[in-house]
Protein backbone atom coordinates (compact mmCIF):
# COMPACT_ATOMS: atom_id res chain seq x y z
CA UNK A 1 0.00 0.00 0.00
CA UNK A 2 1.49 3.15 -0.72
CA UNK A 3 0.94 6.59 1.33
CA UNK A 4 -2.02 7.60 2.69
CA UNK A 5 -3.72 10.72 0.92
CA UNK A 6 -4.67 13.44 3.21
CA UNK A 7 -7.95 13.38 3.57
CA UNK A 8 -10.46 12.79 6.82
CA UNK A 9 -12.67 10.06 6.08
CA UNK A 10 -15.97 9.61 8.31
CA UNK A 11 -16.98 6.33 8.57
CA UNK A 12 -19.96 5.05 10.64
CA UNK A 13 -23.81 3.50 10.86
CA UNK A 14 -26.57 5.91 9.73
CA UNK A 15 -27.42 8.56 11.48
CA UNK A 16 -23.86 8.51 13.48
CA UNK A 17 -23.49 12.29 12.28
CA UNK A 18 -21.15 11.72 9.41
CA UNK A 19 -22.51 13.90 6.93
CA UNK A 20 -23.03 16.97 9.88
CA UNK A 21 -19.84 16.56 11.57
CA UNK A 22 -18.28 16.58 8.26
CA UNK A 23 -19.63 19.76 7.07
CA UNK A 24 -19.37 21.48 10.38
CA UNK A 25 -15.33 19.79 9.95
CA UNK A 26 -15.09 21.32 6.28
CA UNK A 27 -16.01 25.05 7.76
CA UNK A 28 -13.36 24.90 10.35
CA UNK A 29 -10.70 23.30 8.17
CA UNK A 30 -11.53 25.67 5.32
CA UNK A 31 -10.99 22.73 3.02
CA UNK A 32 -13.90 20.80 0.53
CA UNK A 33 -16.72 18.52 1.98
CA UNK A 34 -18.05 15.36 0.02
CA UNK A 35 -20.26 12.65 0.45
CA UNK A 36 -20.18 9.60 -1.58
CA UNK A 37 -24.10 9.04 -1.41
CA UNK A 38 -24.47 12.39 -2.96
CA UNK A 39 -21.57 11.36 -5.64
CA UNK A 40 -23.44 8.72 -6.28
CA UNK A 41 -26.53 10.18 -6.69
CA UNK A 42 -25.18 12.21 -8.98
CA UNK A 43 -23.13 9.52 -10.89
CA UNK A 44 -26.43 7.85 -11.27
CA UNK A 45 -28.60 10.89 -11.80
CA UNK A 46 -31.46 9.54 -9.29
CA UNK A 47 -31.68 8.85 -5.65
CA UNK A 48 -29.95 6.26 -3.34
CA UNK A 49 -33.81 4.81 -2.58
CA UNK A 50 -34.62 4.42 -6.17
CA UNK A 51 -31.30 2.41 -7.00
CA UNK A 52 -31.89 0.66 -4.44
CA UNK A 53 -35.39 0.14 -5.38
CA UNK A 54 -35.10 -0.33 -9.55
CA UNK A 55 -31.58 -2.29 -9.78
CA UNK A 56 -30.89 -3.33 -6.17
CA UNK A 57 -28.38 -3.21 -3.10
CA UNK A 58 -25.24 -4.57 -4.82
CA UNK A 59 -25.84 -2.18 -7.80
CA UNK A 60 -25.55 0.76 -5.26
CA UNK A 61 -22.46 -1.29 -3.83
CA UNK A 62 -20.63 -1.87 -6.82
CA UNK A 63 -21.16 2.55 -7.34
CA UNK A 64 -19.91 3.00 -3.89
CA UNK A 65 -16.69 0.82 -4.30
CA UNK A 66 -16.04 2.76 -8.02
CA UNK A 67 -16.60 5.94 -6.26
CA UNK A 68 -14.05 5.48 -3.73
CA UNK A 69 -11.49 4.33 -6.68
CA UNK A 70 -12.33 7.53 -7.96
CA UNK A 71 -11.97 9.56 -5.08
CA UNK A 72 -8.24 8.49 -4.62
CA UNK A 73 -7.52 8.99 -8.50
CA UNK A 74 -8.92 13.03 -8.00
CA UNK A 75 -9.27 13.83 -4.55
CA UNK A 76 -7.14 14.65 -1.61
CA UNK A 77 -7.06 17.35 1.28
CA UNK A 78 -10.97 17.14 1.82
CA UNK A 79 -13.33 15.60 4.67
CA UNK A 80 -14.95 12.38 3.38
CA UNK A 81 -18.19 11.08 4.38
CA UNK A 82 -19.06 7.73 2.97
CA UNK A 83 -22.26 5.62 3.74
CA UNK A 84 -22.58 3.53 6.72
CA UNK A 85 -22.28 0.30 4.39
CA UNK A 86 -19.20 1.06 2.67
CA UNK A 87 -16.63 -0.30 5.28
CA UNK A 88 -18.46 -3.96 4.93
CA UNK A 89 -17.27 -4.67 1.68
CA UNK A 90 -13.90 -6.18 2.71
CA UNK A 91 -12.19 -4.54 -1.25
CA UNK A 92 -13.44 -1.40 0.07
CA UNK A 93 -11.33 -0.98 3.23
CA UNK A 94 -7.71 -0.97 1.77
CA UNK A 95 -9.20 2.21 -0.38
CA UNK A 96 -10.61 3.85 2.90
CA UNK A 97 -7.18 3.61 4.28
CA UNK A 98 -5.62 4.57 1.60
CA UNK A 99 -7.33 8.05 1.35
CA UNK A 100 -6.18 9.60 4.59
CA UNK A 101 -7.22 9.41 8.10
CA UNK A 102 -10.07 7.20 8.82
CA UNK A 103 -12.36 8.32 11.55
CA UNK A 104 -15.16 5.95 13.01
CA UNK A 105 -18.15 7.78 14.51
CA UNK A 106 -19.80 5.17 17.01
CA UNK A 107 -22.62 5.79 18.27
CA UNK A 108 -25.14 3.25 20.27
CA UNK A 109 -28.07 2.02 18.69
CA UNK A 110 -30.30 3.99 20.61
CA UNK A 111 -29.01 7.04 19.55
CA UNK A 112 -29.26 5.91 15.93
CA UNK A 113 -32.87 5.22 16.42
CA UNK A 114 -34.15 8.29 17.99
CA UNK A 115 -32.29 10.90 15.33
CA UNK A 116 -33.43 8.43 12.65
CA UNK A 117 -37.38 8.09 13.43
CA UNK A 118 -39.80 8.67 10.45
CA UNK A 119 -36.92 8.05 7.97
CA UNK A 120 -37.53 7.75 4.43
CA UNK A 121 -34.14 7.88 2.86
CA UNK A 122 -32.77 5.05 4.48
CA UNK A 123 -33.69 1.74 2.30
CA UNK A 124 -32.64 -0.27 4.65
CA UNK A 125 -34.60 1.04 7.75
CA UNK A 126 -38.01 0.76 5.28
CA UNK A 127 -39.31 -2.55 6.92
CA UNK A 128 -41.60 -3.41 9.85
CA UNK A 129 -39.49 -3.28 12.48
CA UNK A 130 -36.36 -0.29 11.88
CA UNK A 131 -35.37 -0.87 15.27
CA UNK A 132 -34.51 -4.48 15.39
CA UNK A 133 -32.81 -3.96 11.91
CA UNK A 134 -30.81 -1.25 13.20
CA UNK A 135 -29.51 -3.71 16.18
CA UNK A 136 -28.92 -6.43 14.43
CA UNK A 137 -27.12 -4.26 11.35
CA UNK A 138 -24.86 -2.55 14.00
CA UNK A 139 -23.75 -5.44 15.48
CA UNK A 140 -23.30 -7.51 12.08
CA UNK A 141 -20.96 -4.22 10.93
CA UNK A 142 -19.10 -3.22 14.26
CA UNK A 143 -15.90 -5.30 13.10
CA UNK A 144 -15.72 -4.11 9.63
CA UNK A 145 -16.10 -0.49 11.49
CA UNK A 146 -13.52 -1.12 13.90
CA UNK A 147 -11.08 -2.52 11.40
CA UNK A 148 -11.33 -0.02 9.20
CA UNK A 149 -10.45 2.91 11.50
CA UNK A 150 -7.57 4.91 12.26
CA UNK A 151 -9.26 6.60 14.69
CA UNK A 152 -12.57 5.66 16.83
CA UNK A 153 -14.81 8.59 18.79
CA UNK A 154 -17.89 7.78 20.80
CA UNK A 155 -19.70 9.97 19.62
CA UNK A 156 -23.53 9.76 21.26
CA UNK A 157 -22.66 12.54 24.10
CA UNK A 158 -21.61 15.42 21.70
CA UNK A 159 -23.95 17.96 20.68
CA UNK A 160 -22.78 20.22 17.63
CA UNK A 161 -19.28 21.77 17.90
CA UNK A 162 -17.87 19.12 20.73
CA UNK A 163 -17.66 16.58 18.32
CA UNK A 164 -16.07 18.68 15.65
CA UNK A 165 -13.35 19.52 18.42
CA UNK A 166 -13.20 16.04 19.27
CA UNK A 167 -12.43 15.00 15.68
CA UNK A 168 -10.10 17.73 14.50
CA UNK A 169 -8.32 16.15 18.30
CA UNK A 170 -8.22 13.13 17.40
CA UNK A 171 -7.11 13.19 13.56
CA UNK A 172 -4.31 15.54 15.22
CA UNK A 173 -3.39 12.94 17.47
CA UNK A 174 -3.45 10.11 14.77
CA UNK A 175 -1.29 12.59 12.51
CA UNK A 176 1.76 13.15 15.18
CA UNK A 177 2.08 8.93 16.09
CA UNK A 178 2.37 8.77 12.19
CA UNK A 179 4.84 11.07 11.84
CA UNK A 180 6.88 9.60 14.57
CA UNK A 181 6.60 6.16 14.89
C1 LIG B 1 -26.47 2.71 3.94
C2 LIG B 1 -26.27 3.98 4.44
C3 LIG B 1 -26.66 5.21 3.71
C4 LIG B 1 -26.67 4.95 2.20
C5 LIG B 1 -27.49 3.74 1.88
C6 LIG B 1 -27.02 2.46 2.59
C7 LIG B 1 -26.04 1.55 4.77
O1 LIG B 1 -25.75 6.25 4.02
O2 LIG B 1 -25.35 4.77 1.74
O3 LIG B 1 -28.81 4.03 2.25
O4 LIG B 1 -25.89 0.44 4.23
O5 LIG B 1 -25.82 1.73 6.00
P1 LIG B 1 -25.73 7.08 5.43
O6 LIG B 1 -24.86 6.30 6.37
O7 LIG B 1 -25.11 8.38 5.05
O8 LIG B 1 -27.11 7.19 5.88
Amino acid sequence: MGMKKHNIVLIGFMGSGKTSNGIALSYKKKIPFVDTDHLIEQAEKRPITEIFATDGEECFRKAETACLTRLLENTDKTIISVGGGTPVRAENRPLLKQLGCVVYLRVKPETVIKRLKGDTTRPLLQGDNPEETVRRLMEAREEAYADSADVILDMDDYRNRDGVEAIVKAVKDFENREEKP
